[in-house]
This record gives structure tokens, sequence and C-alpha cells, in this order.
């Protein structure tokens, strides 16, 4: 018997009330007891908890966001790494800690880790960028989300004779950007991973438009540098002084309008990728990976999250996690671009 805590931290995404659900079912049924931690690690620097059991969890499967509330505190940017948790572990009672968040989180639950605490990681994020697992919760609904945007607005297009630039989240990386382009059927996608050329992109949509289809979706992942000499407005830095993306898709547009003369338009889907109810795989996929990190907690595991590995939870050591971020394979990238123009 002890007590496990749980947080979620940094960015929201759909999936996290399902493994938070998935912690607290398995941990009841095993007895042992939960505390959640409020707004992530502000929560556990700050001693704001709240106790969790079955009944506090129900009906929350579905739910965008987190009952727990996030934030974008960091105990080794913003404090002095586990001295600064240390008085809300021990007023909590709390052994083992479960720590659902990206890969800045993980990686400060890895230190933690290191400094002597029981953690064990579920990774989390929309992006699919996280090395040991095959896939994250909230990655399929963020995708179903911009296939659906981009169905909707290439009707719009087709009805304008217009280019349409689809600016999806993703941060460095081009997972959500190659995956809603091929099941929206893309005619161009750009993604940090692979380089790309104004020049290319203008002769496969000017093909695409003298071949009678007079409109194009381009899907640009937000990640990408702009077209050299269309630089887009200084970026505001987030909470780690990294910066905050959005509005490169602006400055392709301009460059695809400035060179086709084709009129082209910008949308940015923002947030909305990230919010409302998970699809149903992402809802198996957190409820699984929440019950595994229980699993792991009360098996006296440490160091590691709770991960995917073809059908299996597995658990993989947060130092494989943390090692890189993960991009997307040419092979998929290729499939995509079998489709452009
Ligand atoms: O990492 C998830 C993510 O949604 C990225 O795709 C995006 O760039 C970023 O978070 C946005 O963060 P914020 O909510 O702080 O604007």
């Amino acid at each position: 018997m002890g007590v496990i805590g749980v947080l979620t931290a940094g960015g929201d995404c759909p999936g996290l009330n399902a493994v938070i659900r998935g912690v607290v079912g398995r941990t009841d049924e095993m007895g042992d007891e939960v505390i959640g931690i409020v707004n992530g690690w502000e929560g556990l620097m700050g001693d704001d908890t709240m106790p969790l059991d079955r009944d506090k969890v129900r009906g929350i499967l579905g739910r965008g966001g987190t009952i727990l509330g996030t934030s974008r505190m960091d105990p080794y940017y913003h404090g002095e790494g586990l001295d600064s948790c240390a008085s809300t572990l021990s007023r909590n009672g709390i052994d083992r800690l479960i720590v659902i968040g990206g890969d800045g989180t993980l990686r400060s639950a890895m230190r933690l880790a290191e400094e002597g605490m029981n953690v064990i990681g579920v990774p989390k994020t929309i992006d699919n960028d996280i090395c040991g697992t095959d896939m994250t919760f909230g990655f399929q609904t963020a995708v179903q989300i911009a296939t659906e945007a981009i169905d909707r607005l290439a009707t719009t297009a087709e009805a304008h004779n217009r280019v349409i630039v689809v600016e999806v989240m993703g941060r460095t990386k081009g997972w959500i950007a190659t995956y809603a382009g091929i099941a929206g059927g893309a005619d161009y996608i750009l993604i940090p991973e692979y380089a790309y050329d104004v020049a290319h992109i203008v002769d496969v949509l000017r093909k695409r438009h003298r071949s009678g289809h007079k409109y194009s979706i381009v899907v640009v992942a937000e990640g990408v540098s702009p077209p050299p000499g269309y630089e887009p407005a200084e970026m505001k830095k987030d909470a780690f002084g990294f910066d905050r993306l959005g509005g490169v898709g602006y400055a392709v547009a301009a460059a695809i309008e400035d060179q086709t003369q084709f009129e082209t338009r910008v949308s940015v889907l923002g947030h909305i990728q990230r919010g409302g109810t998970p699809v149903a795989s992402d809802r198996v996929l957190a409820t699984r990976l929440g019950v595994a990190a229980a699993d792991y907690a009360i098996e006296g595991m440490t160091n590691v999250m709770a991960a995917l590995r073809g059908t299996e939870t597995v658990p993989v050591p947060l130092g494989e996690a943390t090692a890189a971020i993960r991009g997307v394979p040419e092979d998929i990238y290729e499939t995509a671009q079998t489709f452009f123009g």
C-alpha cells in the first residue's frame, strides 16, 4: 500500500482524461491510493493536489482537456528539481509519481528519477514525435480534425478556383501534416524533415490547374522554414524560450500566389486540433497506457515510460524516449508525394 501521484504537464492533448481514468481504475483495483496533482509541475512545487478515486473519474473518458489542469512550469527550469517538490511529496505521502507529458516533461521526469524519486512516464502529444513508442495518443484525433478541415476547405477552394494553404501543428516534425495530407488527398505537403523548393510546388500546381483541376490544397506543417524572401513576423517565445510557432502558412501562400498568380488563401487550424473529444483509437491507447503505467508503478519500476510497440504496451527507459525527437520516415512521406498535384 502506498500513494501514487499523477500529473499532466505541458500542452494538453485529447486522451489525457482517459489516461488518468486508466491510472485510477487500475490503482484502485490493486488497493493503492491516487492523488491528482493540479496544474502539472506547478501543483507539485506548490502543494496543489486533489484526491482521486473511481467516482471522481466517472464520465471523463471522452472529455477533452485534463481534469487535473496543466501548465508549462518545470521543476528544473523554474525550480530546484526534486528539492522543489519534496515538501508536496512528503506532506501527501506520495512515494511514486506518474507523469503524463511530452518530451520536455519526460526529460524532467527522468531527472527526478535520477535524483531518487520513483517515476513512471506516459508519452503525450498530438505531434506523435516521441521516441520509443510507435504512436502517441492524441495524434489520431488531431489527424481526424485536420482531415475533416481539409475536406471542407477543398470544396470551397474548388468553388472559387483557389489554392488553400492549410497550416497544421506538429512543432519540428510533420506527422500531422503528412497523415492528414494523405487522408485528405492534399496536392502538396511541406514538412520540416524534408527541404522543399517553391519552384517545384509552383510547377506541380500549374500542371494540376492546366489539367482542369483549378484548385489545390497545400498542407504546411507549422515548423517548416519560410520560403527565402518571405520571412514571417518575429515569433513570440513560450515559457522555455522556444519560438511559439504558427503563421508560416502565410509566407508559403504569398510565395505561391506571387509565382503562380493563382488566388491563394490560408487557414491556420491551431488549437482546434487539440480540443474536444478524443477519437475511439486514442481513447483505447490512452486507457491502455494509463493502466500499464499504474502496473509499472505498483510493480516498483522507475525511470521508464509506458509505450506502445506493435500491439503491446511495454516499459521503455525514459533515456531512450528523450534521446531524440522522432521524425516522419522517408517511405511515409514518399507515399504522400505519389499524389502531389
Ligand atoms: O506540442 C503540442 C503542440 O500542440 C504543438 O503542436 C504546438 O506547436 C504547441 O503545442 C502549441 O503550444 P501552446 O498551446 O503553448 O500554444
